[in-house]
């Protein structure tokens, strides 16, 4: 037996938060057991590297490294055992925000990120990524309005066309996987977009 993993990705500001909700309870409410988690985190120690990965000043491949440590923790901790168990694993943000923020946004090398990514979770892909996609201009007037930035908030538009870019690149090359919700819209019409995309997969 084999649970759903569904992971949740964009930039900054791009709504994920206030859709990841109402996705578990659609979920629920057509009998799936749901365990929504985040990254980095998921896990007391993955918490812990988060709280240094969000506040220390550090270079591209040690941000690397511990976002993989974080995962490889969470995966074996929570989202593996939760898979097996036949679970759905929500997941807000995984491996393709590693990609987005440390090789788009940092500009660190993908290949290298590639290897880690085999070391860490092998296998292991989501069945379903759904990128909430809008511009950086956009997605900064959201983040300005609601709450106070963290070291990856504070980057600036460009930083934040980069990780778009990323996010591109990594939809562009598993399209199976991703769907791109266009994220600019307003709130119900972003809902619509995820529903249609559970609803062509009869979930
Ligand atoms: P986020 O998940 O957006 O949390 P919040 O809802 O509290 O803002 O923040 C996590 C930050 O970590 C986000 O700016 C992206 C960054 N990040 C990476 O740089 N690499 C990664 O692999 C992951 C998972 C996140």
């Amino acid at each position: 037996m084999s649970g759903r993993f569904i992971t949740i990705e964009g930039i900054d500001g791009a709504g994920k938060s206030t859709h990841i909700e109402a996705l578990a309870a659609r979920l629920r409410g057509r009998g799936a057991v749901v365990l929504c988690t985040r990254e980095p985190g998921g896990t007391p120690l993955a918490e812990r590297l988060r709280e240094m990965v969000l506040t220390a000043a550090m270079d591209p491949l040690t941000e690397s490294l511990l976002v993989f440590a974080a995962r490889r923790d969470h995966v074996q901790q929570q989202i593996a055992p939760a898979l097996a168990r036949g679970e759905t694993v929500i997941c807000d943000r995984f491996t393709d925000a590693t990609f987005a923020y440390q090789g788009g946004g940092r500009g660190f090398d993908t290949a290298l990120l590639g290897a880690l990514e085999g070391w860490v979770h092998g296998a292991l892909q989501p069945d379903l990524t759904l990128w909430l996609d809008l511009p950086a201009s956009l997605a900064a007037e959201r983040r300005a309005a609601a709450r106070t930035a963290d070291r990856f908030e504070r980057e600036d538009l460009l930083f934040f066309e980069r990780v778009r870019d990323g996010y591109a690149a990594r939809a562009q090359a598993a399209p199976g996987r991703f769907v791109r919700i266009d994220a600019g819209l307003e709130r119900p019409a972003v809902w619509r977009q995820i529903e249609a995309a559970l609803e062509r997969r009869g979930w």
